[in-house]
Parts: structure tokens; C-alpha cells; sequence
């Protein structure tokens, strides 16, 4: 059932949020997630990108309230995290992991793992979750042979659907998945994300969908976020953004994209350069260490996310 009624206000809102983590053998706190704000719209797919490290997770997981933000307000239906009962939030909420074996128990059956999350959130008899479970099982594409097996006696594709079955058997309206194809092989990620896709029109299901992959993203999403150091680098609708990267940054993942895509044709300059080190963070904009059109302005001032042509963008020079 949906929280509120009303059409119009995001399923879900994150208003600056930030997550500090303190490393005690440095003494030192880093910064991994800082000042982000978005919204996910009913039945949208927003995706997030950026390279490893750059605080994906650590927002899933804040939003899963696993991790607590350390500054920042998170809205479900325009109600604050804090006011929602634990009911309330599960079905309104849900994730799909990238390691799907570490997340399914070993010693229970498919069955089993898909129909605890009803067991423990509803009135519904054992019975009645165990059948909720064999039609979400089938839905997913797993037939009744898979239902009494095991999670080592099914492929990682296999095991995906599974994680899939779990999140949505509570009918749950927003669903994070965290690299949901990245351990998968190419053939195999393609059927997961048509899954994905599928089930959103089934059950008009929001995405908040994870991925350093801009192939998967391009594909599913509404909307992109794209993240670096911890901030957003830009944040706007997919297709603007793929049409017209303005970030140095996006521009440059969209090039090694391309480099992939077309192997035989010239190279657009690739990313190059490392990361910098959360414990030692760039002055000014963090991305001025590899960004090929920094300048002196860039080493000093932070830029703001300023509003280009309805696309959000981090740069000094987005013009
Ligand atoms: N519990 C923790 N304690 C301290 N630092 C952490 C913790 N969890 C994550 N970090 C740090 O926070 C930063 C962001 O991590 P996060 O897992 O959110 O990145 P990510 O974008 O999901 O990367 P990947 O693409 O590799 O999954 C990293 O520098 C990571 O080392
Ligand atoms: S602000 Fe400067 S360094 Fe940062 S992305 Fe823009 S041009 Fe590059
Ligand atoms: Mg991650």
C-alpha cells in the first residue's frame, strides 16, 4: 500500500547527506559521502555512478539505514525516516546486493530465504507466505525444480533471481540494487537487467540502481547521478546527459565507455590518474588533479552545483 497518495511527492528524498567515518589508528575523519541531494519519482529508475570508492554504497546503505548519516534528512512520501514504523519502512523498501551468495543463507532453501521477509513483516501464515513465495519464484523465472534447492546448487544468475524474489515479495515500492549484474557474465547481466525491467512495469517499482557501469545505467535509468570524491559531479536526466556530458568527469567516463564500445575507432582521451586519498583531499574542486581542463581557479574554489539548462552540475567551466 502506498504511504501517502498524493502523485506528486518523490517516494524518496535525500537532502544533504553526509557520511563521515572516524579511522582510528590515523586519528583522522574522512568524509565519503558529502552534501548530496536527490530524488527518486514513482516508477523512475535513478541511477548513480562514479568509481569505486566514491560513496554508491554508502549511500545505499543509508538509506537502508544500515549506516547512519552523520549529517542530512532522508523522506519517504515526504515523511522523515525517524517517523516511519519498521513495517511502514520495509515495504516501502527493499535492496538487491551485488554479492548475492554472501546474502542468501547457505542453509536454507530458495523457498525459504524468499518468503522470510512476509513472515517476519506481516500477519500472513506460513502457508500463505510460502505460496506468496512460489509465485514471486516464478515470476523471477524460477520454476518449482528450484524451489526446495539450496543457494550453492544455483549459478550466479540464478542467485540473483533469488535476491530479486526476496526483495519484492513484500511488494515493496522502492528497490536499491547495488551493482546488481557486476559479478555477472555479460550474457547473463542482460537478462537480470530485462528482469529488472519487467518487474517495474509489473509492480511500478522506483530503482535507485547502482553501478560503475554506464552501459547497465544508460540502459534502465530515468535519471543519473554521477559521483565523485563523495559529491555529486552532476545530476540530471539520463538523456540529456549522455547527449551532453557537462562534467569534465562524466565526459571522461562516457570516453572510456566509447573507448570500449568502438575499439576500432580513434580513442577519445581515456581517465587518467588515481583517485585522491579521502585522508588527503584535493583543494578546491576535488576532480582539478586529473581533469584535463583545470585551471588556477579550480585548485582554489570549490565549485558550486549549479542549476545549467535543468542538469545540476560541479564545475567551474560547465559552460
Ligand atoms: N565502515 C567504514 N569505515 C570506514 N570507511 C569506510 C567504511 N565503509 C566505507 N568506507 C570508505 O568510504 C568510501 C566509500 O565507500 P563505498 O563503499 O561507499 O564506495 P563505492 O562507491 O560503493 O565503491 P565500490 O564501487 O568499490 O563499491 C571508501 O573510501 C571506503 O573505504
Ligand atoms: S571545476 Fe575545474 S577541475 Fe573541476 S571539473 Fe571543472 S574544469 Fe575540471
Ligand atoms: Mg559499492
Amino acid at each position: 500500500m502506498p504511504l501517502s497518495a498524493d502523485i506528486d511527492t518523490p517516494l524518496l528524498e535525500a537532502r544533504h547527506l553526509v557520511k563521515r567515518y572516524a579511522h582510528a589508528p590515523r586519528g583522522k575523519e574522512i568524509t565519503v559521502v558529502n552534501d548530496v541531494s536527490f530524488t527518486l519519482a514513482r516508477q523512475r529508475t535513478l541511477g548513480i555512478i562514479g568509481e569505486s570508492g566514491c560513496g554508491k554504497s554508502t549511500i545505499a546503505k543509508m538509506l537502508m539505514q544500515i549506516e547512519k548519516p552523520s549529517a542530512g534528512e532522508l523522506y519517504m512520501h515526504a515523511k522523515p525516516y525517524a517517523s516511519l514504523d519498521k513495517t511502514e519502512f520495509r515495504h516501502g523498501i527493499q535492496m538487491i546486493f551485488q554479492d548475492c551468495y554472501g546474502s542468501l543463507n547457505p542453509r536454507r532453501k530458495a523457498i525459504d530465504i524468499v518468503s522470510e521477509p512476509l513472515l517476519v513483516s506481516t500477519t500472513l501464515s506460513a502457508q500463505e507466505c510460502r505460496q506468496r513465495a512460489q509465485e514471486v519464484l516464478t515470476q523471477v523465472g524460477l520454476t518449482s525444480v528450484y524451489w526446495y534447492r539450496f543457494p550453492h546448487m544455483f549459478s550466479g544468475g540464478q542467485r540473483q533471481r533469488i535476491g530479486i524474489a526476496r526483495a519484492i515479495i513484500t511488494r515493496p515500492q522502492i528497490v536499491i540494487c547495488d551493482e546488481p549484474v557486476s559479478a555477472l557474465d555479460i550474457s547473463v547481466q542482460a537478462q537480470i537487467i530485462n528482469l529488472l525491467m519487467t518487474l517495474q512495469q509489473k509492480y511500478q517499482l522506483s530503482y535507485l540502481l547502482i553501478s560503475h557501469d554506464l552501459a547497465v545505467v544508460n540502459h534502465i535509468s530515468d535519471d543519473i547521478l554521477v559521483m565523485y570524491f563523495g559529491k555529486i559531479a552532476e545530476y540530471g536526466c539520463a538523456t540529456k546527459i549522455f547527449a551532453q556530458p557537462r562534467h569534465p568527469y562524466t565526459q571522461a567516463l562516457l570516453n572510456s565507455t566509447a573507448r570500449i564500445a568502438a575499439a576500432d575507432k580513434p580513442k577519445p582521451p581515456a581517465l587518467r590518474g588515481e583517485i585522491p586519498s579521502p585522508f588527503d583531499p584535493p583543494r578546491g574542486c576535488a576532480f582539478h588533479t586529473r581533469c584535463p581542463r583545470a585551471q588556477q581557479l579550480c585548485r582554489e574554489q570549490v565549485p558550486a552545483l549549479r542549476n545549467l539548462d535543468d542538469t545540476q552540475v560541479a564545475c567551474h567551466f560547465a559552460e
